[in-house]
């Protein structure tokens, strides 16, 4: 089967290079571009981890620079859960690699336009580059496949009692994507939250998942969304998994807005009661369950892919 051309919308972040390091070794995703945005971390830290892991996995991935704040709100990094570096826990070598010496927005535009096939944009990080490329460049809507979002949550924040990080840093942009009309898949902390990596998984991907293995343990043990002995939140590899094993989950086609001022800005609104009168019609196809058992078998077997 032929791979599915997919780009990373990321802010690297730690759960966010697991992510990628996973679609770099799955055969069924051809990773064409490393779109960087700042988010967990300054844009300039983002775009060089994101360097940091093309280069680590050697591989020939266009990494560009993206947005470095929020459309209308002031960006609120996260070091406390990523490190200062934004991948605090691995001592990587020195990076050699440039980015493209354009911007994100116009980089992710080329590549969509120029590929035969339909792109799918796999967003983990906040939505700046893709709204601001769906204002400049309406013409790539046609030539997109699906936006697969890890973002949003359908009760509960992580950033305040209401919105996810994703979304809260800018709901603007999240609002343009949301309402674009094309096909959006929504991984919020309604299922993000649920699909933990142990100890035990960390310790099997140590023994056998090889360099890039090694490399993200290290990386897990210093990420602060959960721990590895409670269970550790890797949000951004659910995207990646639903992606290439839908069957672990469950989705539901609902309603979703994005609440844009006053204290509860940054969060994902799903109207139930409105969904079921026919008032508001369904946008958003919405993750609502995993099989954690699964899931954290797949987590192993892909970085073990290929080592043994
Ligand atoms: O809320 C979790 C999300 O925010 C993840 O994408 C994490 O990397 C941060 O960007
Ligand atoms: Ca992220």
């Amino acid at each position: 089967m032929k791979a599915r051309p997919i780009i990373f919308d990321t802010d690297p972040g730690i759960d966010d290079a697991a992510a990628i390091v996973i679609a770099i070794k799955d055969p069924d995703l051809d990773v064409k571009l490393l779109s960087t945005v700042g988010a967990n971390v300054e844009v300039e830290k983002t775009c060089m981890n994101a360097l940091r892991l093309a280069e680590f996995m050697d591989v020939d991935i266009p990494v560009a620079k993206g947005c470095g704040e929020p459309l209308m709100r002031k960006l609120r990094p996260c070091p406390e859960v990523h490190g200062v570096t934004g991948m605090d826990g691995y001592d990587f070598p020195p990076v050699t690699r440039k980015p493209l010496d354009k911007h994100a927005v116009v980089a992710m535009r080329d590549i969509i336009m120029s590929s035969e096939e339909k792109i799918t944009l796999v967003v983990i990080g906040t939505h700046t580059n893709v709204a601001i490329m769906l204002k400049m460049y309406p013409e790539v809507k046609e030539k997109i496949e699906e936006i697969v979002t890890m973002g949003g949550a359908l009760a509960g924040g992580n950033t305040n009692s209401t919105a996810e990080f994703n979304i809260y840093n800018d709901p603007h942009a999240a609002d343009i994507v949301f309402k674009s009309g094309i096909p959006i898949t929504m991984l919020g902390l309604n299922v993000t939250n649920y699909a933990l990596i142990y100890r035990k998984e960390a310790e099997a991907i140590k023994a056998r998942g090889g360099k890039a293995g090694e490399m993200i343990c290290s990386l897990l043990e210093h990420y602060r969304s959960g721990s590895l002995d409670a269970g550790v939140r890797v949000h951004d590899a659910v995207a990646v998994a639903y992606m290439v094993r839908p069957d672990l989950f469950k989705t539901e086609m609902m309603p979703v807005e994005i609440a844009l001022d006053g204290p509860a800005a940054g969060t994902t609104v799903s109207d139930f009661r409105a969904m079921e009168s026919g008032e508001k019609k369904p946008n958003v196809k919405v993750v609502t369950e995993v099989d954690q058992e699964g899931y954290t078998q797949w987590f192993v077997d892909e970085f073990c892919r290929g080592e043994e």
